[in-house]
C-alpha cells in the first residue's frame, strides 16, 4: 500500500525516455491527445501517474515533476517494457488489434493470441503497480484502451480503493466489436470499475449493448447492475460520457501573448504572406483523415477552384507509431501526395503544401493557430479531437473558421463549426471554399458560442465531474442519472 490519494494509471507517462544518437539520453514530451488532457489534471490534484517511459528494456526509479506552468508537484512511476513485450502488447495487441477494432475497422485489426497473452500479462503489471502507490481508500484513474483487464486485476488486489476507468478512442457498434476474441474478458474488465467514461453518448450506449449481449447484465441508462454470484455481492457500475477538453485558460493566455502574436504574424510572412493559410496538425495516424483533406485541396488547385500562389495548406504530422506497418505505408502514402501537389502547382518561390514530421511545444502551435484562416479536422474517426478545442480556444479574436468531421467526438459540442463528412471528397471541397469564403461577421458569428462552450468545458471540469461521480458512486451515493 502506498501514500497517493490520487492516482492516474496510463500506457504511457507523459514524458518519453529517448537516447540521443551521442548516446545521452533526455526526456522529451510524449505525443497524443491523452497527455494533454491529464497533466493540467495532476498538476491541480497532485498524486502519482503510472506509465511506460517510452523506451524499452530500461529500469528506471519513480521520480517528482515540477509542473513547468505552476501547480503542484507529482511524481511519475515508471513501468518497465522488454523489447518483446513492446512489440506483443503495445505495437501488436494495443495499436494492431484494439485501436484499428474500436476506430471501426478503417484498417484490418489483427488478433494474434500471443498478443492477447502479452496484453493480459502487462494489463497486470500496470494493476500491481498501481495496488502498491493508492492510499488506503484512494483513487485510482486508469486511462484507456491498452489497460482495459486493469480495473477488474485491480479491484481484486486493492477491494478498498475507487476504481475509475476513462476511455480516450471510440467504443464500437457491437457489430464490430463482436469481431474480437477476448470480447468478454475486456468487457468484464471494464467492469471492474466504480464508474466508466466514455467520450460521446454513442460510445456509452455501445458498451451496454455489448453487456447485455456478452453477459446478460441488466442496463439502464447511466448504470450497469451487476447481480450477485457466488463469490461476489451486487453492484452497480456507472457508465457515462464525459467529453474530455484542454487547459483552455492556457491556451487563451497564450494567444494574447505579444511574441504568440508577432510569431503568428512571422509565420505567415515565411509562407509567403498568403492569402488564406489553412491548416491541419495532427498525430500521423490513419484515423485522422490526413489524405482525405490533402486530395481536397489538391483537386480544389488543379480544378481552378483555388489559386496555388493565393493559399498555404500548412500539414503538421506528429510521428506516431513508426515501426507499425499500417503507419508506414500511411507514410509514404502522404508524402508521395504532397510531394506531387507542391510538384504540380508549386513555383520556386512557393509552394502549397507545408508538410512537417514533427512536434511543436504549445506556443508554436498557438501561433499557428493564429496565423491560420480555416483550421481542418477531417478525422474519419476519433474519440474527441483536442486540437479542434485548441484551435478555438486560441481565437480569441473570433476569426478563423473550424472545418469539423461529423466523426470526431468533438462535432457533438462545437455545433457551430462546418460540419462534414471526410469521406464525401465533393462536400468537403465545398466546405472548404465556404470557409475560405466566409466573411468576417459569420467567423465570428461560429466561433463566439464554440469558444463559450469551451471555456465552461474545460480539461478541470471534465475531471471534477468524473472525480465526482467516481466519490459519490464509492459512497454509495446516488449519482445523477445522465
Ligand atoms: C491517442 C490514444 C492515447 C495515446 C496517444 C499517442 O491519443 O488515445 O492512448 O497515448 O494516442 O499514441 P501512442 O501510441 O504514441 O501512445
Amino acid at each position: 500500500m502506498g501514500n497517493s490519494s490520487l492516482v492516474l494509471v496510463s500506457n504511457r507517462l507523459p514524458v518519453d525516455r529517448v537516447v540521443r544518437p551521442d548516446g545521452q539520453s533526455e526526456w522529451r514530451r510524449s505525443p497524443g491527445g491523452l497527455v494533454s488532457a491529464l497533466e493540467p489534471v495532476m498538476a491541480r490534484s497532485g498524486g502519482a501517474w503510472i506509465g511506460w517511459p517510452g523506451a524499452t528494456e530500461i529500469e528506471v526509479e519513480p521520480f517528482d515533476v515540477v509542473p513547468p506552468n505552476g501547480g503542484k508537484t507529482y511524481r511519475l512511476v515508471p513501468v518497465a517494457l522488454s523489447e518483446q513485450e513492446f512489440v506483443d502488447y503495445y505495437e501488436g495487441f494495443s495499436n494492431n488489434s484494439l485501436w484499428p477494432l474500436y476506430h471501426d475497422v478503417i484498417t484490418a485489426p489483427q488478433y494474434h493470441r500471443a498478443w492477447w497473452d502479452a496484453h493480459v500479462l502487462i494489463n497486470r503489471r500496470f494493476a500491481e503497480a498501481a495496488a502498491r502507490e493508492a492510499a488506503p481508500g484512494g483513487i485510482v484513474w486508469v486511462h484507456d484502451y491498452q489497460l482495459q483487464l486493469v480495473p477488474r486485476m485491480l479491484r481484486e488486489l486493492r477491494p478498498d480503493v475507487a476504481i475509475g476507468f476513462f476511455l480516450h478512442i471510440p467504443f464500437p457498434s457491437f457489430g464490430i466489436y463482436a469481431q474480437l476474441p477476448w470480447r468478454t474478458q475486456i468487457v468484464d474488465g471494464l467492469l471492474g470499475a466504480d464508474v466508466i467514461g466514455f467520450q460521446r453518448v454513442a460510445d456509452a450506449r455501445n458498451f451496454q449493448r455489448a453487456v447485455r449481449r456478452l453477459l446478460g447484465y441488466r442496463t439502464r441508462t447511466g448504470r450497469v447492475f451487476i447481480p450477485e454470484s457466488e463469490d461476489k455481492a451486487a453492484r452497480t457500475v456507472v457508465v457515462s460520457d464525459y467529453p474530455i477538453s484542454i487547459d483552455a485558460k492556457e491556451f487563451r493566455s497564450l494567444s494574447a501573448t505579444p511574441s504568440v502574436q508577432a510569431r503568428a504574424v512571422e509565420i505567415r510572412h515565411e509562407l509567403g504572406d498568403p492569402r488564406r493559410v489553412l491548416l491541419g496538425v495532427d498525430r500521423l495516424d490513419y484515423t485522422k483523415g490526413i489524405v482525405h483533406r490533402i486530395k481536397a485541396f489538391g483537386e480544389l488547385l488543379s480544378d481552378g477552384s483555388l489559386n496555388p500562389a493565393e493559399v498555404s495548406l500548412v500539414q503538421v504530422a506528429v510521428p506516431s507509431r513508426e515501426r507499425v506497418e499500417s503507419y508506414r505505408a500511411l507514410r509514404d502514402e502522404i508524402e508521395l501526395l504532397v510531394a506531387r501537389i507542391n510538384g504540380d502547382f508549386g513555383t520556386l518561390g512557393h509552394n502549397p503544401i507545408t508538410y512537417l514530421h514533427k512536434g511543436y511545444p504549445h506556443d508554436e502551435m498557438a501561433a499557428l493557430y493564429r496565423a491560420s484562416d480555416v483550421m481542418l479536422v477531417t478525422a474519419l474517426r476519433d474519440g474527441m479531437n483536442l486540437v479542434a478545442k485548441e484551435y478555438v480556444a486560441t481565437r480569441a479574436d473570433n476569426r478563423g473558421v473550424l472545418v469539423l468531421s461529423e466523426f470526431a467526438g468533438a462535432s457533438d459540442e462545437l455545433k457551430t463549426a462546418l460540419l462534414i463528412n471526410p469521406h464525401d471528397i465533393e462536400g468537403l471541397k465545398e466546405n472548404i471554399l465556404r470557409a475560405i469564403h466566409m466573411p468576417a461577421l459569420e467567423q465570428g458569428r461560429r466561433m463566439r458560442p464554440m469558444r463559450r462552450r469551451i471555456a465552461e468545458n474545460d480539461v478541470s471540469h471534465w475531471s471534477a465531474s468524473f472525480l465526482a461521480d467516481l466519490r459519490g458512486a464509492r459512497a454509495g451515493d446516488q449519482v445523477p442519472l445522465s
